[in-house]
């Protein structure tokens, strides 16, 4: 697939920490970050661009941003650092759902599931109508030599059932690997071994 010239990948830094927010936001809606809103959100792009073991990419097509892909070494050491760091914030994105007992449970089941510090391919977005153009391939390809750079022979992506993100996974080469239930879904846990 011939992937449009003019889309450019940059690294994510604290000054398109917002663009990336963005995509994410108007394109994912599932996982913890996204139930606990948009200002922790914010805070958690915070965290990857100042942790030393984690890094992100942010497409763009001139100063739109069409998509973002993150990721870490160690995804319990991002969180934690997310969680302690923020706990106000934390506690501001679960107040407003005192009301929706379920998903209060589900929030509070989510913040205490106990991840190991693997290596993480945390959220690839492309915005709706930049889908199936190559981007989201450039983006992988990307994360996947980066990770080899650092030696890492292994890692991990987790998406709900039913999102039919797994196929472009499968087609990447990634295979399933587990499922645990969270948010009440089956999250699938697929991950990407070097040959
Ligand atoms: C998954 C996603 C990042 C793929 O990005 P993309 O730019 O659309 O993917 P590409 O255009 O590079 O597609 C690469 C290949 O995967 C296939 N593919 C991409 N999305 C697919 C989908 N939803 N279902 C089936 N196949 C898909 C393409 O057909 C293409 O196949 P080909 O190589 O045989 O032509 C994008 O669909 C997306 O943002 N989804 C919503 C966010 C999400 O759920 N992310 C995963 C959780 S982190």
């Amino acid at each position: 697939m011939k992937v449009d010239k003019r889309v450019k990948s940059i690294p994510l830094t604290k000054e398109n920490i917002n663009g990336a927010v963005r995509v994410h936001f108007n394109n994912l809606q599932e996982g913890l970050i996204f139930e606990l809103g948009e200002a922790l959100a914010t805070h958690f792009y915070q965290e990857i661009v100042r942790d030393s073991d984690s890094w992100g990419y942010l497409a763009v097509v001139g100063h739109s941003e069409v998509g973002i892909v993150v990721c870490t070494l160690n995804v319990k050491k991002v969180s934690t650092l997310l969680y302690r760091k923020n706990l106000i914030q934390v506690v501001k994105g679960v107040l407003p759902r005192l009301l929706q007992p379920t998903l209060l449970k589900h929030i509070l089941e989510a913040l205490t599931i106990k991840k190991g510090g693997i290596p993480t391919l945390l959220f690839l977005v492309m915005g709706e109508n930049q889908r199936g153009k190559g981007i989201g391939s450039v983006l992988i390809d990307t994360i996947i030599k980066d990770f080899q750079l650092r030696g890492v022979r292994k890692f991990i992506v987790e998406l709900n059932e039913g999102n039919p993100a797994e196929e472009f996974y499968k087609k990447k080469g990634f295979t399933f690997k587990s499922c645990y239930k969270v948010f009440g879904k089956n999250r699938r846990v697929l991950e990407y071994e070097y040959q």
